[in-house]
């Protein structure tokens, strides 16, 4: 097992949002986690990257117990982290975004790793040179993405990243996009994520989750009832 949270419990000043969460990731495997607006999601993978401690409750990776670690601390033990709504620096170029993210690699490292990066993104090669706040939304999202993936970690933890306003056929190149991550790499991932049917498909494992737990969901196309999913298409 690379990842197993315990009994993770988390509030936002004295408001408990988090009961009890269990969730495991395998070696290699895509795990997805669904559920309505506001059930926990992102605050979950906020945890599982050390933004927010838990209050009780363990979390171990890759047999080390990683619980009380800080951020840069999950970054070097290899979890990757994208925010919901991504982050890049708008007055930079794209490569120069790449440069920043990968500093703590060495110039070996950084520079096979960018030729992956620009095998999975192609338009990111082409628009290297472009200041990071003219992207379009998709293009500024597979740049986040990518400024995560320069440290090749072993856990992604992605938190909606075909969201942003990508056209469907962008949101359907982010999904192939992870699945490449996943299947090449052996990256295993946490996805959070709205577009549950396509969350689904490249999924091995789903977790549903409401009011602050999670629930694991053994064939979720066919156990999902049709509630949960007309709940959760909004
Ligand atoms: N920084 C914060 N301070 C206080 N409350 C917060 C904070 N962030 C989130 N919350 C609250 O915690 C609850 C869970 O939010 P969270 O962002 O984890 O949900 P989510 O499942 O990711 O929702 P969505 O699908 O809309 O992204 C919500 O009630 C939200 O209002
Ligand atoms: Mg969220």
């Amino acid at each position: 097992m690379l990842l197993i949270a315990e009994n993770i419990f988390a509030s936002y000043n004295k408001k408990p949002i988090l009961y009890g969460v269990n969730l495991q990731v395998k070696c290699g495997e895509i795990v997805t986690i669904i559920g309505p607006n506001g059930s926990g999601k992102s605050t979950l993978l906020k945890v599982l990257a050390g933004h927010l401690k838990t209050e009780h409750g363990k979390i171990t990776f890759n047999n080390e117990n990683i619980t009380l670690l800080e951020p840069h601390q999950h970054i070097n033990k290899g979890i990757a982290y994208l925010i919901q709504g991504g982050k890049v620096f708008p007055s930079l170029a794209v490569q120069d975004n790449l440069r920043l993210a990968g500093l703590k690699i060495s110039k070996k490292e950084f520079t096979s790793n960018i030729q992956w990066i620009y095998e999975l993104f192609p338009k990111l090669r082409e628009l290297k040179t472009r200041r990071a706040g003219l992207l379009s939304g998709g293009e500024k999202q597979m740049l986040a993405i990518s400024m995560i993936l320069v440290h090749k970690p072993k856990l992604l933890l992605l938190d909606e990243p075909s969201a942003g306003g990508l056209t469907p056929l962008l949101s359907k190149e982010v999904f192939t996009t992870i699945k490449r991550i996943n299947d090449e790499e052996q990256i295993s991932i946490i996805l959070v994520e709205q577009n549950i049917r396509e969350a689904i498909s490249i999924a091995h494992s789903t977790y549903f989750m409401k009011n602050g737990k999670a629930m694991y969901c053994e064939n979720p196309l066919k156990n999902l009832t049709n509630v949960m999913f007309e709940e959760l298409i909004v």
